[in-house]
This record gives structure tokens, sequence and C-alpha cells, in this order.
């Protein structure tokens, strides 16, 4: 018997508890992060970093046609981790890690606290609440996983409709395809970071590439209305990026 399903099922729970206790950081001070993060992500730097929002786009919404990836709404703790990661080139890629390299942690911080603040796009309702069967690939994987194989449904871990469970689990839904698809790829064959307890490489590893581009079809398809300045995730976050 197969014990990583529910292993991964107590990982969910233990991760969500204990990284959000890490992250508490006092509103002025918070402030002063957020707004010279937006001036990194409007400007870039003078060390030569691009404005970020000239891939991710003005609102964080991210751009389906070129893969870019959206950041708004992601949690801060998420978005600073990963901009560590291509900056130590752990998470290996051509486009972020120079910029990254070239940004203080301090920066990095900042960058990422605003991009948290920002209200995620407005996301359709999810499908696959109601009737599926299992030739709907990408809803089935999406919504029930996959008992036989102890694929956990991607809903366990990144919330209903794949709104994300901050600050751990990042949303899928309003994600391009194409970018979902080239991360689990990566998890896959070994070029992304395994991240906390290295649950993606365990999902990833259970996935064909048939399942992959359904799945991430799936979640592209969830996120509709980019753009749309309405924040409906559950990450707690306002434009203002006060917490409850
Ligand atoms: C020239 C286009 C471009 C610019 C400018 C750019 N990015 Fe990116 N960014 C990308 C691409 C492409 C990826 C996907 C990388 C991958 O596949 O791993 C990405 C990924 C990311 C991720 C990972 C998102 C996730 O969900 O894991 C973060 C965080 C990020 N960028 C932050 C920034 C910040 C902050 C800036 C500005 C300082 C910036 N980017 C500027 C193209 C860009
Ligand atoms: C057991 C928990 C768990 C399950 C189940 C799970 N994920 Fe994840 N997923 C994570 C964690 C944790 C991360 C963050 C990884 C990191 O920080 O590097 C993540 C990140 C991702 C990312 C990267 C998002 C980004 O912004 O870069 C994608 C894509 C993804 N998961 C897809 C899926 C899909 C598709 C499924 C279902 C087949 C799934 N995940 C199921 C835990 C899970």
């Amino acid at each position: 018997m197969d014990h990583s399903f529910i292993n991964l099922q107590r990982a969910c729970a233990t991760l969500a508890v204990s990284v959000a206790s890490t992250f508490a950081v006092a509103p002025a001070a918070q402030a002063n992060e957020v707004s010279a993060g937006q001036g990194i992500a409007a400007h870039g730097t003078a060390q030569g970093v691009a404005a970020c929002i000239g891939c991710h786009g003005a609102k964080g919404e991210g751009n389906a046609a070129a893969g870019f990836p959206r950041l708004a709404g992601l949690s801060a703790a998420y978005l600073s981790t990963q901009l560590t990661a291509f900056a130590d080139g752990t998470r290996p890629n051509p486009i972020m890690q120079p910029m990254a390299k070239l940004l203080t942690a301090s920066e990095r911080a900042a960058v990422a606290s605003y991009f948290a603040g920002l209200p995620s796009p407005a996301l359709a309702k999810a499908s696959g609440s109601g009737y599926v069967t299992p030739s709907d690939v990408g809803a089935w994987i999406a919504t029930r996983g996959r008992w036989d194989q102890a694929l956990p449904a991607c809903v366990q871990c990144h919330g209903p409709g794949g709104i994300g469970v901050a600050p751990t689990f990042p949303p899928l839904a309003g994600q391009p395809a194409a970018y979902i698809a080239s991360q689990l790829h990566d998890w896959k064959d070994g070029k992304r970071p395994p991240g906390p307890m290295a649950l993606m490489p365990v999902v990833a590893s259970k996935l064909s590439d048939a399942d992959i581009t359904a799945v991430a079809d799936y979640y592209a398809g969830v996120g509709v209305g980019v753009g749309v300045a309405v924040g409906v995730n559950g990450a707690g976050k306002s434009a203002n990026g006060s917490k409850p």
C-alpha cells in the first residue's frame, strides 16, 4: 500500500500553519516596502532590471499568449522565495535569473510584497464542481485525482477552483496553460527545485504528457476576465494590501 497520498495530505495542513506564522510585518514598514516594490514593478532599477509589468502585465495579471505567469495576489512569501531561487540559480530560467540576480534581497522582498497586495484577476466559477467523468481528464485530475496512483486532486492543496491557499500553495487559476504545463514538465525533469516538502515532483511524476496538457488547459480555462480588478481569491488581500 502506498502511503504517499496520506503523507501529501498531512503535509498540506502542516505547511499551511507553519509558514503562515512566519511572515508577519509591521504595517508602516510594509507600506514603505510596497511603494518601493511598486517603483521596481513599474520602472525597473538603475542596475538594469527591466520593469516587471512589461511582461507580467500592468496589474500583474500575466500574459496568456506569451506564457508569462500572473503575479497578482500570489503570497509575498511564495513570490520572494521564487525570486531568491532565480537569483541563486536553483530555479534556472534565462529570462528571470539575470534580473533576480541584479535585485538586492530587500528589493526582492519589496517587489514581492507589492504584487502580493494586488487584487487577483476576476476568476470564473470553477467548473468541475458538478458532474465530471474520467474522460474529462483535466477536470477529473484537478478535482478528483487518481486514487489508484495515489495522486491527490490538485484542489486538495491549491484550493477549490485553483484559487490558491496562501502562503504556501500558489493559485493555478488565471495562470497561462503554457506556463502551468512548463512548470509540471520542469518538475518531472528535475529542472525546477522541489519546493516545500518536495510535493510537486511527486505529483508531476504521476502525470503523463497528455495529463499535463489537459490539466493545464483546465486551469487556464478556469481563469477568465484577466485584468478586471475584482479580488475574489482566498488570500485575504485587498487592493491596499491590508489583511483581515
Ligand atoms: C522579459 C519578460 C519578464 C520580465 C521583464 C520579468 N519577468 Fe518574471 N517571469 C518571466 C517568465 C518568462 C517567467 C516564467 C519563468 C519559468 O518558466 O520558470 C517569470 C516568472 C516569474 C516569477 C515566478 C512566478 C511563479 O508563479 O512561480 C516571479 C516571482 C517573477 N517572474 C517576478 C518578476 C519580477 C519581480 C520582475 C521585475 C523585477 C519580473 N518578473 C520581470 C518573464 C519576465
Ligand atoms: C500535496 C500538495 C499539492 C498537490 C496535491 C498539488 N500541488 Fe501543485 N504545488 C504545491 C506546492 C507546495 C507548490 C509550490 C511549489 C514551490 O514553492 O516551489 C505547488 C506549485 C504548483 C505549480 C507552480 C505554480 C507557479 O505559480 O509557479 C503548478 C503549476 C502546480 N503546483 C500544479 C499542480 C497541479 C496541476 C496539481 C494537480 C495535478 C497540483 N499542483 C497538485 C503542492 C501541491
